[in-house]
């Protein structure tokens, strides 16, 4: 990319997976929201107010993601359709329990993350240092949810 003075290639290569991640973030934020508009039991104030914690940062890391995206001169799409075709995350047609809920969550994290990790493998061989900071703070965090997660439904 010539702004940011990177490899086209290996750019376009990052980028394809930046867009991977995309839908698969904005898929887990839907799928996060779901959780907490529906949970019931003796956990939901527990898990409501955790899941409006979660997808908040899941929009956040979104935005990140996308605007990456852009400033590695591709484009950033905005509709379902393409967010849905581009997402590995399985959404949930039904609210199950709590704790199956949660434990989708903890294997949807772990699919983010090793997606994340494989960004910044092939960011680092682009020279492209802005992305790899961003997916190894973006690996970091979720690595965290991910304990928090599995710990809470020991
Ligand atoms: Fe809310």
């Amino acid at each position: 990319m010539a702004d940011l003075n990177l490899d086209k290639t290996k750019c376009e290569e990052v980028r394809g997976l930046l867009l991977q991640l995309l839908g698969s973030t904005f898929a887990l934020y839907l799928k996060t929201l779901g959780i907490h508009w529906n949970v019931k039991g003796a956990n939901f104030r527990g898990v409501h107010t955790w899941t409006n914690e979660q997808y908040e940062s899941l929009q956040g890391d979104v935005d990140a993601i996308g605007e990456r995206i852009v400033q590695l001169g591709g484009y950033a799409p905005a509709t379902f359709e393409e967010m849905g075709h581009l997402s590995q995350v399985m959404l949930a047609r039904e609210f199950r329990d709590a704790g199956a809920m949660l434990r989708a969550l903890v294997e949807d994290h772990a699919l983010l993350v090793r997606l994340a990790r494989k960004i910044s493998q092939v960011a680092a061989n682009a020279s492209d240092g802005g992305t790899t900071s961003l997916m190894d703070s973006f690996i970091q965090s979720h690595e965290k949810l991910i304990w928090m997660l599995s710990k809470s439904i020991e």
